[in-house]
């Protein structure tokens, strides 16, 4: 083989390689393979509940005097690795469940999360 001819599929592969190391753009579209409800019911049940009222031994707070916006907030938070200056609250806990839940496919959408989660818990302040 000539010595061009090497050079150039050194190149290509190169090329190829590195697009496959980029990181997805922000504003592409991720599909999720479970709904909110399915994440929740696996998941999120252990600690918060399955009225979303929290779990004291858990240390995990009730999640049922939220309304989707703020749950929201904070999803976005825990999603994205931990202290945020929007809720003030650091997420340790959360953030670490967070790659467990990676790691199992049960990702989720935040509002679709924060939503499900104000359908089926939120109870108005009496
Ligand atoms: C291992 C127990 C555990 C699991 C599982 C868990 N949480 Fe939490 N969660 C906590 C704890 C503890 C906190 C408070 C400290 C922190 O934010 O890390 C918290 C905080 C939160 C908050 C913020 C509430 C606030 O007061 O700021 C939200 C929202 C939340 N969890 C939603 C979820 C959702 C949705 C899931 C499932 C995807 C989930 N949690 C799974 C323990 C858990």
């Amino acid at each position: 083989m000539k010595k061009t001819n090497i050079i150039l599929i050194s190149v290509a592969a190169l090329l190829t390689f590195s697009g496959c190391t980029q990181t997805p753009n922000a504003g592409e579209k991720v599909t999720y393979s479970k709904s909110p409800k399915e994440v929740y019911d696996s998941s999120c049940v252990k600690c918060h509940g399955a009225d979303g009222a929290g779990i004291t031994e858990k240390k995990a707070p009730a999640l049922n005097d939220r309304q989707a916006a703020e749950l929201e907030l904070d999803l976005y938070d825990v999603k994205n690795g931990g202290t945020n200056q929007s809720s003030g609250t650091e997420h340790d806990v959360m953030e670490h469940n967070m790659k467990k839940l990676l790691d199992k496919g049960y990702n989720y959408d935040p509002k679709a999360m924060a939503e499900f989660i104000e359908k089926s818990f939120y109870k108005k302040p009496e």
